[in-house]
C-alpha cells in the first residue's frame, strides 16, 4: 500500500480517541493521484520506446462553453499533455503524462446530429484510444445526453459512461470495462488507508450515473454490503450513522453534518460546491458535501476538499486512458 494519508501538522493522534476527541486522519489526494500520474508517465514512456513512439491519445470533446467545464477540461489536459519542448515534466503542479491529449469544442448551436458525427469520427480514428463528451452538455438545442454518451465507442469510453461499460460494472466484470473515474478514485483513496471494504457496510450518499451509481456497484463487487440514499430517503442521518465507509456524492453543500458519522469511519466526500465567503478575494470558497470541521472530530479518515477526491479523478482518467491504450496494442499485436 502507498502512504499517502497526511496528518494534519500538530494535530492530534486517532489513538487518542476516548481521551479526548480525535481528529481524522486527511487522505490526500493530491499526494495519491501524483504517485498514480509518475506510474503512468513511466508506463507511457516504456510504450514509445516498445512501440516506435507510440502515444496514447484522448480526446475531450466540450459542447458550448461554461465556465466549470472549462476549468475541469484545462485540468485533464494539462495533466495528460507531453512534457512542454522537453524541458519540464511539471506544468505548475501537475505532473505531465506523455498522453497526447486534444480538446475539440463545438459551439452551444451544435445540433444533436454534429454532436452525434464528431463522437462517430473520433470512434473510427484509430490512433484515438480514449473520447469523453464533458458533461452536461451547453447547448441551445435539444440534445440527448444519454444518447450521446452510449455513441461513443465502448473500446474508447474511458469516462465508463456508456450502457454497456456501466451494465459490465454492474455485474462485477470490473476486469472488462472502464470504471468511471470518480468512483475509482474514491476506490483508490479507501485503498490507502488500509481498511479493507470486504465485509464492510459501505453508505453511499446519491446516484448519479456518475458517482453514486458506480460507487455503489464498485464497492458491492469489492465485497462490501452497500446501501445507496438518496433524496427521497427518509432516515438519513441513521443510515450515515451505520457506515464503516461513507461516499458521498449529494451536490449539497455541506449536507452531511459530523454529528450523524460512525465513531472511526471513513469519510469520502465527492462535492464541490461554492458558497459564499466575504473573507476571500473571489467572494466565495469551495467546500464539499460534508461539514468538514464538524466530520473530522468522528471520522477516523476524511478526505478534503479541495485536494481530495478531485485530483484523484483527473488520475483515473489517465489511467483508463493508458489501460485503453495497452488494451488497442495488444488487439493490434493478435490481429497482426
Ligand atoms: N462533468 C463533471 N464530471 C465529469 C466527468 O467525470 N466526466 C464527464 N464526461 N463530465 C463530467
Amino acid at each position: 500500500m502507498l502512504s499517502v494519508v497526511a496528518r494534519p501538522l500538530g494535530l492530534g493522534a486517532s489513538c487518542c480517541r476516548g481521551s479526548r476527541r480525535a481528529i481524522a486522519t486527511v487522505i490526500s489526494g493530491n499526494k495519491a493521484s501524483k504517485l498514480v500520474r509518475e506510474r503512468l508517465k513511466e508506463e507511457v514512456e516504456k510504450m514509445k520506446v516498445q512501440f516506435c513512439g507510440f502515444r496514447p491519445s484522448l480526446v475531450v470533446l466540450q459542447v458550448g462553453d461554461r465556465d466549470d467545464s472549462n476549468l475541469y477540461i484545462s485540468t485533464k489536459l494539462k495533466a495528460a499533455a507531453e512534457e512542454i519542448n522537453r524541458v519540464l515534466c511539471c506544468f505548475g503542479d501537475v505532473l505531465q503524462i506523455g498522453i497526447d491529449a486534444k480538446h475539440v469544442r463545438l459551439p452551444n448551436s451544435a445540433t444533436q446530429d454534429e454532436v452525434l458525427h464528431s463522437i462517430m469520427s473520433v470512434n473510427e480514428n484509430q490512433t484515438v484510444h480514449g473520447l469523453i463528451v464533458q458533461l452536461p452538455l451547453d447547448t441551445v438545442n435539444h440534445i440527448n445526453s444519454e444518447l450521446v454518451t452510449n455513441a461513443v465507442s465502448p473500446e474508447k469510453d474511458v469516462d465508463g459512461l456508456s450502457c454497456i461499460n456501466a451494465g459490465k460494472l454492474s455485474r462485477g466484470d470490473l476486469n472488462d470495462c472502464f470504471i468511471p473515474c470518480t468512483p475509482n478514485g474514491c476506490l483508490e483513496l479507501i485503498r490507502q488507508t488500509g481498511v479493507s471494504v470486504a465485509g464492510k457496510h459501505a453508505v453511499v450518499i446519491g446516484r448519479s450515473k456518475i458517482v453514486g451509481a458506480p460507487m455503489h456497484d464498485l464497492l458491492l463487487w469489492n465485497h462490501a454490503t452497500v446501501t445507496t440514499c438518496h433524496s427521497k430517503t427518509p432516515d438519513l442521518p441513521e443510515q450515515v450513522g451505520r457506515a464503516d465507509i461513507l461516499v458521498v456524492g449529494a451536490g449539497r453543500a455541506e449536507m452531511v453534518r459530523g454529528g450523524w458519522v460512525k465513531e472511526g469511519a471513513v469519510v469520502i466526500d465527492c462535492g464541490i460546491n461554492y458558497v459564499p465567503d466575504e473573507t476571500r478575494a473571489s467572494g466565495k470558497r469551495v467546500v464539499g458535501d460534508v461539514h468538514y470541521a464538524s466530520a473530522n472530530q468522528r471520522a477516523g479518515f476524511i478526505t478534503p476538499v479541495p485536494g481530495g477526491v478531485g485530483p484523484m479523478t483527473v488520475a483515473m482518467l489517465m489511467e483508463n486512458t493508458v489501460q485503453s491504450a495497452q488494451r488497442f496494442l495488444l488487439r493490434s499485436q493478435s490481429h497482426g
